[in-house]
């Protein structure tokens, strides 16, 4: 696996295997670190599409709030280097902030509608952060796939509305979210939690089954199923939810009408970490 921190350097070895006789697809796996299984299966997934498979590693100061978490954001590049080497990425792109952002930027990627929903109403100014951020990956290493996962459902929304109105010419490729066994959702951020918040964190993925189970049992009313999630959500008093909504997935929009694809998607502080988690539910 090699290592680049240049973006030039990571433009220039991207070209080399786009071009000439032996032109190589890429798939691109961009993470901010501190690795688990979620982030595997998005090498795995790429791995098996794609020919070559760029990794990213950096902690985007862009996309963090002033009071949010960029300073503690665990950093765990050497653990990382070596899980991405045994999973056979061939590139791993891991540029510092001054590499990334060696002048304040001027341009930023806005998708100020969708941006401003879930995730993006309350952390003001994170998914211009993300956008602008991917867009410059995206630039960069020229990708033919790229990777994210369905645990950050809005941050899809937003980087799909992206690469539509800015006709980027890739796949962006959704993989499921990966849980631990009891069901919690693996996050770099789970690190965090102390044992105790931990077992209060499962009640994220508990209202999420709660909701799933009453629409599998013939419950239609957008009013009762948000009740059900907020109900579960709001069992635990060490919890404190930041949103609950069943919305479009592409738009973000609250329905009041169960659509035939909806996202129930939620957010919840435990203790100072704030946790995310959805479910897209199809009804028959
Ligand atoms: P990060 O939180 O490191 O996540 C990197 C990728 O891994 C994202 O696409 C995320 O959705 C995916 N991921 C995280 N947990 C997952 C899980 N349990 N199952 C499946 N996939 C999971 O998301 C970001 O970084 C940043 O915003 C980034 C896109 C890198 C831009 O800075």
């Amino acid at each position: 696996m090699r290592l680049i921190t240049s973006p030039s350097e990571m433009r220039s070895a991207a070209r080399i295997y786009q071009r000439g006789s032996t032109q190589r697809t890429i798939g691109l796996v961009p993470t901010m670190g501190a690795l688990h299984e979620g982030h595997l299966s998005l090498i795995r997934a790429s791995r098996s599409s794609c020919d070559r498979t760029v990794a990213t590693i950096f902690v985007n100061p862009l996309q963090f709030g002033p009071n949010e978490d960029f300073t503690r954001y665990p950093r765990t590049f050497d653990q990382d280097r070596l899980l991405l080497e045994k999973s056979g990425v061939d590139i791993l792109f891991a540029p510092s902030p001054d590499e990334m952002y060696p002048t304040p930027m001027q341009t930023l990627v806005d998708v100020p509608v969708i941006g401003a929903r879930l995730d993006g109403a309350s952390r003001e100014g994170h998914f211009r952060g993300v956008a602008t951020v991917v867009c410059k990956l995206f630039q960069i290493v020229q990708p033919d796939c790229a990777f994210f996962g369905q645990k950050d459902a809005a941050q899809v929304a937003v980087l799909r509305a992206m690469v539509r109105d800015l006709n980027f010419d890739l796949e962006l490729v959704v993989c499921p979210t990966v849980r631990e066994a009891d069901g919690l959702a693996m996050s770099s951020r789970n690190r965090y939690l102390t044992g105790a918040e931990r077992t209060e964190a499962l009640a994220l993925s508990r209202s999420l089954r709660a909701v799933e189970s009453a629409i599998a049992g013939g419950e239609r009313s957008i009013v009762d199923l948000r009740e059900t999630l907020i109900a579960e959500l709001t069992r635990s008093s060490a919890l404190r939810v930041d949103y609950a909504e069943i919305v479009n997935p592409d738009t973000l929009e609250s329905v009041t009408e169960l659509p035939e694809q909806a996202l129930v998607a939620v957010a919840a502080w435990v203790g100072t970490t704030r946790l995310i988690d959805n479910a897209l539910v199809v009804v028959e």
